[in-house]
């Protein structure tokens, strides 16, 4: 499977705060936005990543993170030249998929809770179909909106509804099987000009091979895309964080639980970001791993 994180868009609800910088290079706390669904990915043990962003930013995303081998994996780049609809990525990624089955995240989706992984690990092991997650927030109207019979099927899904069928919203995390590029060139655009990830998800739907996994209490889902919502991320980040002595999203940490890095690697980045709690975490699970008392 290969993953792909889509952190173009215009970020016109952060304006003034996004008309120089793309908004998944904002930081949520004390690390870029984009790290967070990076770590997804990476969770889910994926190791081949594309990232899209707009034209004007893919260069800042190439700085931040080379080809990927300091963290374990193999990150590569492609450029969305306006922001045309999540679908779409499946368009400007069929060359980097291939006939592999495919996870699509977006760039300013944040994902923490217990148990995490092993959700992500069966939805990785699903051969057949697509497997969204469904969250059930105060105001579903801002997103995709899935709605359930007793079974826990699929039996409707529709984008920023009026009227929401259901209060669960579609979360910004996706898994496909490899007929999604086929598909996602049948998407024609919306009324608002885009190629709608809804309307992807209808035509599994219709096949009968919609998977949807309820996020419950456990799980916090954030998104960072207005002002508000971006401030309250980073503050539920840093308090998590300062709590726990743990960090959320340690591409690193991850990187070492997964077996990608080994432990002079990891030591290597810890040094790198010595000044930091982030650094010296990476430093301490290190020295664990050789035996050493910080
Ligand atoms: P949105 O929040 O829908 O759009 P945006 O980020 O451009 O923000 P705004 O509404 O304030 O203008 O996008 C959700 C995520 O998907 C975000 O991470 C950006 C990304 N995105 C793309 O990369 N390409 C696209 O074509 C779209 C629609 C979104």
């Amino acid at each position: 499977m290969r993953g792909i994180i889509l952190a173009g868009g215009t970020g016109s609800r952060l304006h003034p705060a996004t008309l120089a910088i793309n908004k998944q290079l904002l930081p949520i706390y004390d690390k870029p936005m984009i790290y967070y669904p990076m770590a997804v990915l990476m969770m889910a043990g994926i190791t081949e990543i594309l990232i899209i962003s707009s034209p004007e930013y893919i260069d800042n995303y190439r700085r931040l993170f080379e080809d990927g081998s300091e963290i374990g994996i193999e990150i590569s780049y492609a450029v969305q030249p306006a922001p045309e609809g999540l679908a779409q990525a499946f368009l400007i990624g069929a060359d980097f998929l291939g006939d592999q089955p495919a996870a699509l995240i977006l760039g300013d989706n944040i994902f923490h809770g217990s148990g995490f992984i092993e959700l992500l690990a069966s939805a990785r092991r699903r051969k057949s179909g697509a497997t969204v997650f469904a969250y059930q927030v105060r105001d579903p109207s801002a997103y995709g909106v899935v709605e359930l019979d007793a079974a826990g099927m699929a039996v409707s899904i529709e984008e920023k509804p009026r009227e929401p069928k259901s209060d669960l919203a579609v979360t910004g995390l996706y898994f496909y099987d490899n007929r999604v590029v086929e598909l996602a060139r049948r998407v024609t655009p919306s009324a608002r000009g885009e190629l709608e990830i809804t309307d992807l998800n209808r035509m599994y739907m219709e096949l009968g091979e919609l998977h949807v996994e309820q996020m419950g209490r456990g799980y916090a889902w954030l998104d960072t895309g207005t002002h508000e919502s971006l401030i309250e991320a980073g503050e539920f980040v840093r308090v998590v964080q300062n709590r726990t002595g743990m960090q959320i999203a340690s591409l690193e940490e991850i990187a070492f639980q997964q077996g990608f890095i080994n432990v002079a690697q990891l030591r290597k980045r810890g040094e790198l970001f010595a000044k930091t709690e982030y650094g010296r975490s990476l430093l301490a699970l290190a020295d664990k791993h050789s035996g050493l008392k910080r």
